[in-house]
């Protein structure tokens, strides 16, 4: 196991009403600043459970945060907090409020170019306070210091992480998820899980309980998916989806552990250059990668093949069936894993790809850091 420290400063509420502590939770002082996106937060009663808690603060909204949050529209949002001095954020929805919340609560009390906050190229001295309310389980965003932003105006879709920008609070109620289209659950269903194997499914490393937490999750993901995607108002599936989500990105399961985060970099220039939804993405590429990378990982894919999925036989065997098994998985949750199935070309996908990643300098992915984007070109190419 590798040396790590641990530090996870966000308070979790977790359960129906919990949004009601909103109003306790968040200081009456505090002149807030309510961010969601296109307006499914009117139609599952967020909206309304949020005005209740709120009633005794200065409180104002600001909406329109697109999925894939884009940094002119968030430029918006930090100049109405600018010109109305709110001084805390409650972020409404999912991965893509949450995290351009994280960016606006960065973005507010920055000097200079805020587009540098975004890829780390330049120190934050502070950042407001921020609280989420999470109504779509998949990313972790929730309660994690991260955030991808996006700017079509440059072709550009890249993270910055900051302790900073860690929500104070997360309000996680599984009765908000009600309303999902069976589209989004998939896909946080597959973001979790790939969250979960991209800190797992490199080389064994002696990080037993990391890996033990790590298959619970995947284990979880895989008895409450086909549920909950059957039956939407079914509490209990909802709940432990959304906890799994919760904890696939919380912290814990990386810890000490190599990592390969390879999926997720080309997933990230897909989505920019093609507008698929993330998770879709990532059921396109992971698969891909293990075949392109199956005698580097071949020994993790038997123990995940074993203890995930209930597989016998030979290592190679095992390894082998472990990718079809988690293919055929996605497959059920709605993800295919072909490009062509989107209408898109694999070529220009791969050609687009490896371009994209070598202009943003990602050129040596992977638990060794040495996958290419010729490598990544290739992979894509094998997705057709
Ligand atoms: O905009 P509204 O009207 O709210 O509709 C949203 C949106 O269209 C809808 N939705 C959300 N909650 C709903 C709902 N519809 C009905 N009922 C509800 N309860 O769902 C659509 C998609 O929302 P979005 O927030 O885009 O989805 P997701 O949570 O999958 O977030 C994806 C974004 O998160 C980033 C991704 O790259 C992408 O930009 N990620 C963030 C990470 C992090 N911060 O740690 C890690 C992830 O790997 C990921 O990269
Ligand atoms: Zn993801």
């Amino acid at each position: 196991m590798h040396a790590f420290s641990f530090h996870n400063p966000c308070q979790i509420e977790f359960g129906a009403g919990q949004i009601a502590k909103l109003g306790s939770l968040i200081p009456v002082q505090a002149r807030v600043l309510v961010l969601y996106g296109g307006g499914s937060i009117k139609r599952n009663g967020a909206y309304e459970q949020i005005s209740s808690a709120l009633q005794q603060h200065h409180w104002q909204e600001f909406s329109g945060i697109e999925p894939n949050p884009e940094f002119e529209t968030l430029m918006r949002a930090v100049q109405f907090a600018r010109k109305h001095a709110l001084d805390y954020i409650v972020a409404v929805g999912g991965g893509s409020v949450i995290d351009g919340a994280k960016f606006v609560a960065a973005a507010v009390p920055h000097d200079g170019d805020c587009w540098l906050i975004i890829g780390n190229r330049t120190p934050l001295k502070t950042a407001l306070p921020l609280a989420a309310v999470l109504t779509l389980p998949a990313t972790g965003s929730e309660s994690n210091f991260a955030a991808v932003i996006s700017r079509r105006e440059s072709n550009d879709k890249l993270s910055f992480k900051n302790p900073l920008v860690f929500p104070k609070l997360a309000i996680l109620d599984p009765t908000l998820t009600f309303s999902l289209p069976a589209r989004q659950i998939g896909n946080g269903v597959v973001d979790a899980f790939v969250h979960t194997l991209e800190q797992y499914l490199t080389y064994p490393n002696e990080a037993r309980v990391q890996d033990r937490l790590a298959e619970g999750i995947l284990q979880t993901l895989i008895e409450i998916g086909p549920v909950t995607l059957n039956e939407p108002d079914n509490y209990d599936a909802r709940a432990n989806l959304m906890w799994a989500a919760n904890q696939a990105l919380y912290g814990l399961v990386g810890l000490g552990q190599a990592q390969d985060w390879a999926t997720h970099a080309m997933g990230h220039e897909l989505t920019m250059l093609f507008g698929l939804d993330h998770a879709r993405t990532l059921a396109i590429v992971l698969p891909a990668l293990w075949r392109y990378r199956f005698a580097a990982k071949q020994a993790k894919l038997a123990q995940y093949g074993r203890r995930v999925w209930a597989l016998t036989g030979d290592d190679a065997t095992v390894a082998a069936a472990a990718i079809e098994a988690t293919s055929q998985f996605f497959a059920q949750m709605g993800l295919s894993a072909r490009l062509g199935d989107y209408g898109i070309d694999a070529q220009e996908a791969a050609d687009g790809v490896a371009a994209q990643l070598i202009r943003h300098q990602r050129l040596k992915l992977g638990e060794n850091q040495d996958l290419t984007p010729d490598d990544c070109r290739a992979i894509l190419l094998t997705a057709a």
